[in-house]
């Protein structure tokens, strides 16, 4: 093979889709410059990305800075309630409007020349308008904002492609295991302090496809954590066996659970007052099963935004405790990426049992936490090697075959309840093919509407 520099994004595509059908993946795409450029404008321009949750900006002028690829929005509530996500650039001359990170204002005001926006993104007042801009249609220069917002349960996603497809329509049937996550107590989930954010050596596909259901690492990376008792495996092995079950091609999505073969009611080990306000009128008796003998799920909705359900604590001798983890795995360039989590847990949750949730979050999922860094350090190490001449010129590709056709012996569940398809086994990659397969869909098509620009 003649080995030639090849820069276009559309041929290194190429030949993707028969490498997917055989399990391969160039290992390229985790750090590659021309990839990376055309991810922001095929897939975070065009896809449901995740903004935030209702409860962090929960009275009226509350916002929060945030980002769609690498664009700045302002997460906004409005005087009148309502929530904006607006882009964070003077319709002046474009500076940047909001700096702070996080607050509360009855208007923004611009550094550079002093025009001013409400927090619906009216555009209200404009200094010396009466000799400078006498005719200026105030109307017509309010601030840009996100085409599509969504509010599912308190959680806004945004999309900036006026063709999107709703958000519903985007998630499918995919709702029926969120809805198990975030629908759970009748109250539902609500945000606990702020989410933390941390910068990483990575590619930010690598968290997204890992909370697909890499089932299969955990032993291995996580193998001191584990060792120490932190992930509480002493305390939930005893009550009853346990079993990986994974839900692949869930309309684009994916999930992977662990529930134990138990009589008992687990629900993650959240405590009595939250276990007592199970959503029985909303939830079907399948999902309230499966949440009943749950002790982790973690998925992904495409491209990034990830979750991680989990009991796991933060001392050997103290049992497991719930909460709920989100992800979002901010694309800030090929080989590096801003992880932002939010810890979440049910609103009926005591104080002591919020704190509680919170701590274990902080020492198992985060940057300091026993789980966390383990990850980050493999992670790190695969985007090192996405980035060589050598993998470049020797096109090399990685191996995602586990549990492909006959390669294993993963039959689905027959009866599963749920939508998609379940294997209950964690000796299979499907889960990490479809967030590929979803990533090489939105890829090879072209933008349309107002995202022509490539
Ligand atoms: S750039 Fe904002 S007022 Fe001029
Ligand atoms: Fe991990």
């Amino acid at each position: 093979m003649v080995y030639e520099f090849r820069k276009s994004v559309d041929v290194l595509l190429s030949g993707i889709e028969s490498d997917l059908q055989a399990g391969l993946l160039p290992l390229r795409v985790f750090n590659d410059d021309d990839i990376y450029e055309a991810e922001l404008r095929r897939i975070f321009a065009r896809s449901w990305v995740f903004i935030g949750h209702e409860s962090e900006i929960p009275t009226a002028g509350d916002y929060a800075l945030r980002y769609i690829g690498r664009d700045p929005f302002i997460f906004v509530r409005d005087q009148k309630q309502h929530i904006h996500v607006l882009f964070n650039s003077c319709r002046h001359r474009g500076s940047q409007l909001c700096r702070v990170e996080k607050g509360r204002t009855k208007n923004f005001s611009c550094p550079y020349h002093g025009w001013i926006y409400g927090t619906d993104g009216s555009l209200i007042a404009v200094p010396s308008q009466n000799e400078g801009y006498k005719r200026l249609n105030m109307a017509e220069w309010g601030l840009h904002a996100a085409p599509h917002v969504a509010n599912y349960h308190g959680l806004i996603f945004a999309n900036l492609d006026p063709n999107a497809v709703s958000f519903e329509q985007y998630l499918g049937r995919y709702r029926w295991y969120l809805d198990i996550q975030f629908l759970l107590t009748e109250g539902g989930m609500e945000v606990i302090g702020e989410p933390h954010r941390w910068l990483v050596n990575a590619n930010w596909k690598q968290g997204a496809e890992n909370f697909n259901g890499d089932s299969s690492h955990t032993s291995i990376t996580h193998q001191s954590a584990l060792h120490v008792g932190v992930g509480g495996q002493s305390s939930i092995g005893a009550l009853g066996k346990s079993r990986g079950v994974h839900v692949s091609e869930c309309d684009g999505h994916a999930i992977s659970m662990r529930m134990l073969e138990t009589d008992k009611k687990l629900f993650w080990m959240y405590p009595d007052e939250v276990t007592r306000c199970i959503n029985h009128g909303v939830l079907d008796d399948a999902q309230i099963d499966i949440a009943r003998r749950s002790v982790v799920h973690d998925g992904t909705v495409f491209p990034n935004f990830s979750f991680i359900h989990v009991a796991v604590t933060d001392s050997a001798d103290r049992p497991p405790a719930g909460f709920l983890s989100l992800r979002v795995w901010q694309p800030v360039a090929p080989g590096k990426t801003e992880i932002w989590n939010w810890i979440l847990a049910p609103r009926e949750s005591s104080e002591a049992s919020r704190r509680r949730a919170y701590r274990v979050g902080m020492s198992s999922f985060s940057p300091s936490g026993s789980f966390e860094p383990d990850d980050i350090a493999v992670f790190g190490s695969i985007a090192r090697s996405a980035s060589t001449v050598f993998a470049e010129m020797n096109q090399l590709k990685l191996n995602y075959q586990m549990g492909l056709g006959d390669m294993g012996d993963l039959a689905p569940i027959e009866n599963w309840p749920g939508p998609g398809v379940a294997v209950g086994s964690n000796a299979g990659e499907e889960g990490l093919r479809t967030f590929h397969r979803s990533w090489y869909r939105q890829m090879m098509v072209r933008p349309t509407g107002g995202a022509q620009h490539e």
